[in-house]
């Protein structure tokens, strides 16, 4: 482990190699009989889009700081992967989340592949204008469906946090830059435990009609069930159109995947996931990370669903990042393909 940290870790970045653990023929003969084989069920979408979050989502939680070239270096490893969307960093404040506070670094950093987005997060006016000198091309604001956690995240109620969002959302308009809205604690929140379905259903309603292109729902500390999420789902669908809806599933109680195989088979097709299931939200202690996007893409190529990710080269990502952080992968695929 110390030589591969050698070779991986921070400070050797410029030499660093992916530690790629050879897979066996077993374990290669599996990857390559989930792409995209099976005959797919007539109820979920054909294709799906996975909104990687781990360089944001994943990274904003770690305790020892992150250097930006090992940041860069996993947003192009997704990016030659395959995935679409990539949340890159978020434009808060530093004394909020100090890991997130070399954001204009990332963003002049990043190798843009063409066809990928690179979404960052603003939660006020600041953000946003900080966010276009950077050369960020599209914004999220990130509002709850909970007071008290709408108060400990971003300090204030949710009626005030939705005036800031509409402060982002005429400036957006008038650079001509695409929002995407999130709503965290849509399954339950620390604070205030239950939260209630209409509740979800109105701020998700006020962030589309404001003029949000996407809604991400976020159980954000992973405590839903798939009852729930059904009854969620069944609220927001009358509220906002099918087609606007993503979901963004934490996996602290193991529920995610199956969380996510509800939301398929109620019209959803787009997935928020986070590389080697890194992440957690620093206003939600006890949230584990997100689902492992390794996890998604195998089960939905297992559906016969398309993502145009390569689950290898991702693989190798969710290596990478966990060797920089001496970490274990929480990914079941990642942890499967060594052991096969
Ligand atoms: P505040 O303290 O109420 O802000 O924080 P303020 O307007 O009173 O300003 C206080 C100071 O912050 C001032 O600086 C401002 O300039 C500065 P000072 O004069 O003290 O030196 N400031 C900023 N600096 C940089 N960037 C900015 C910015 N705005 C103000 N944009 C604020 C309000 C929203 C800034 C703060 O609460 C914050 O940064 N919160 C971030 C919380 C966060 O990032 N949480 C994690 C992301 S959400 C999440 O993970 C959930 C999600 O994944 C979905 C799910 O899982 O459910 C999305
Ligand atoms: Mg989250």
């Amino acid at each position: 482990m110390a030589a591969l940290m050698m070779r991986v870790g921070p400070g050797s970045f410029a030499s660093a190699r992916v530690y790629r653990p050879a897979l066996c023929s077993a374990a290669a003969a599996i990857l390559r009989s989930v792409s995209v084989s099976a005959t797919q069920s007539s109820s979920l979408p054909e294709r799906v889009k996975i909104v990687e979050v781990g360089p944001r989502d994943g990274l904003q939680n770690e305790k020892t700081v992150v250097p930006t070239e090992v940041k860069i270096r996993l947003i192009d490893m997704l990016s030659e992967a395959g995935l679409p969307v990539i949340e890159a960093t978020s434009f808060v404040s530093p004394k909020w989340v100090p890991q997130m506070s070399d954001q204009e670094e990332v963003m002049r950093g990043l190798h843009k592949k063409a066809g990928v987005n690179y979404p960052v997060l603003t939660p006020n006016l600041k953000g946003f204008q900080a966010a276009m000198k950077a050369g960020a091309k599209e914004v999220a604001i990130f509002g709850a469906a909970s007071e008290l956690f709408s108060k400990k995240n971003i300090n204030c109620s949710v009626d005030e946090s939705l005036l800031r969002f509409e402060e982002v959302m005429r400036a957006a308009n008038q650079e001509g830059v695409p929002v995407r809205g999130y709503v965290s604690c849509v399954l339950g929140c620390p604070y205030e435990g239950k939260v209630s379905p209409n509740k979800v259903a109105e701020v998700a309603k006020r962030l589309y009609s404001m003029g949000c292109y996407e809604i991400s729902l976020g159980d954000t500390i992973g405590v839903g069930t798939p009852g729930g999420m059904t009854e969620m789902l069944n609220a927001v669908k009358k509220e906002v159109p099918v087609e606007a809806l993503a979901v963004h599933c934490h996996d602290t109680y193991g529920q995610a995947l199956a969380n996510i195989l509800v939301a398929l088979q109620n019209g959803v097709s787009v997935v928020d996931s986070s590389v080697a299931g890194l992440g957690g939200c620093p206003y939600a202690q006890g949230a584990s990370g997100n689902v492992a996007t390794e996890d998604v893409v195998y089960m939905l190529h297992g559906l016969g669903i398309h993502t145009g990710v390569d689950l290898p080269k991702l693989l190798d990502a969710g290596s990478y990042i966990c060797h920089s952080l001496n970490r274990r992968t929480n990914s079941k695929v990642a942890q499967a393909s060594c052991k096969l």
